[in-house]
This record gives structure tokens, sequence and C-alpha cells, in this order.
């Protein structure tokens, strides 16, 4: 072999080739991930008052959503319910909350769900326990509508008075085995909490939970 003999060069074992690859592979992973990023926030972010009365239809819709009826609708093209924003329907006697009294609904909701800790037992858009029936659709739960046993066992006629006697009292109107111990939730709490079930029902979730429209009509979950 003489002195000037050189291996011929593999491109599998040349430094160039791999750390060139990397490089590149970083870059579009780098570019992918901003492009889903941005997706993403457009998905999520919440809609406004003007897009329920125009009827532009948002993953997640405004808090007044509550002054419209929700229902839970099959979708052949998508494979799940979806949930549908029809016309107006009163809450609490009213339709014409603005998107401020809405958000204040929705806040003081959100801040007693935190602050009486339902997700210990519930399950609220994925996170929780599931001790207890899973809260991300309880809205649309037949049970809740007319004809079902909670507005029956509540003496009520809606599904925001049912909620809110319930949610005050809910030792006094068990429908499961395993019971929800009264929470002392005062009625201005619950009211709120009613208003963050309302919303939370109506955000598109791909279907999640999969297994809600097979428990229609039951009580037992
Ligand atoms: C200690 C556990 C526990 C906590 C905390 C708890 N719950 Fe419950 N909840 C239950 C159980 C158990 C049930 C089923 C019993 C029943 O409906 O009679 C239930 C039922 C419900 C239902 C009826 C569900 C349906 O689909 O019929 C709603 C609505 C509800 N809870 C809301 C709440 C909210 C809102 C909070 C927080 C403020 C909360 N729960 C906190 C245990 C709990």
């Amino acid at each position: 072999m003489s002195e000037d003999y050189k291996e011929p060069e593999s491109v599998w074992t040349s430094n160039r080739f791999w750390s060139r690859s990397a490089g590149w592979v970083t870059g579009f992973s780098a570019v992918l991930l901003i492009l889903l990023t941005m997706d993403t926030l457009g998905q999520i972010t919440m809609g406004s008052a003007e897009d329920l009365a125009n009827k532009v239809t948002k993953r997640v819709p405004s808090a007044s959503v509550i002054n419209y009826k929700v229902t839970y609708e099959y979708s052949a093209v998508r494979g799940h319910e979806v949930p549908v924003i029809g016309e107006k329907e009163l809450f609490f006697g009213r339709n014409d909350y603005s998107e401020a009294e809405a958000n204040a609904l929705l806040e003081k909701g959100k801040l007693t769900s935190q602050a009486k800790n339902c997700m210990n037992c519930h399950t609220l858009l994925g996170n929780g326990a599931y001790y207890a029936p899973d809260l991300t659709k309880a809205w649309l739960d037949p049970a809740w509508q007319a004809g079902g046993v909670m507005q029956g066992m509540t003496g009520t006629t809606s599904t925001d008075e049912a909620m809110l006697v319930f949610l005050q009292n809910p030792d006094k109107y068990a429908s499961h085995a395993r019971r929800m111990p009264n929470l002392g939730i005062t009625p201005e709490e619950a009211k709120g909490l009613v208003a963050f079930l309302k919303q939370m029902s109506s955000i598109d979730t791909n279907g999640f939970p999969r297994n809600f429209n097979k428990i229609q009509g039951s009580t037992q979950k």
C-alpha cells in the first residue's frame, strides 16, 4: 500500500453529512412547531359575542353562549357528536347577558370550581379524577333536560334551575350510588358554576369524552 493511499470516503461516515442533516431536521421541526402553535392558538382562542350573533362557529365560544341553546348533534363527517349553538334561550330568566356580564359569571364559576376542588372527583376538559361523572358535557346530559330525572327530582322546569338547586344540595338529590357531598355552595357561586358548565359544554372537544353519547338516557354512569 503506497503512503498517499486514502480510503474512499463514504457519505455515512462523513461528519459534514451528519451535521448538515441535523441542521436541516432541527430547522424543519422548528418551523413546523411554530406553524402548529399558531394554528393551535387560533383554534383555542375564545370567540366573541359578535361571533355568536353572526353564527360564526368557534371551537371555544364566548361566555355569552349562555344566552343560546346548546345541543349535541352527531356529525357524520367527523364521526362523533359536536356542540351546536342554536336560537336564544333563557338563562335564569334572561337571554341578553352582555359579554362582560357573561364573563363575570364564567369567572365566578371557574374560581368556585377551583376553590371547591371539583376536579378532585370530576374531570373537566380532560383534567381531574374519575370518581364522579365527567363534567365536560354535563350540561348536555339528557338527565338534566326536560323530562329528565334531575328536573323532576329538583321540581324545576329548566336545566339551569335544576343545576342551581342540585349544586347547593347535591346530597339531597342523589341519582348515583356514589354521592356528592354538600360543599356549602352559595346561590351566587352555584349560578357561576352553572354558567361555567354550560359554556364548557359548548366547547368543541372533538367528541371528548368519547363515551358520553353512549350513556344518554341513563342516570347510572
Ligand atoms: C367529593 C367528591 C366530589 C366533589 C368535590 C364534587 N363532586 Fe360533583 N358529584 C360527585 C358525585 C359522586 C356525583 C354523582 C352523584 C349524584 O349525581 O348524585 C356528582 C355529581 C355531580 C353532577 C351531576 C353530574 C351528572 O352528569 O349528572 C354535577 C353537575 C356536579 N357533580 C358538579 C360538581 C361541581 C360543579 C363541583 C365543584 C363545585 C363538584 N361537583 C364537586 C362528587 C363530587
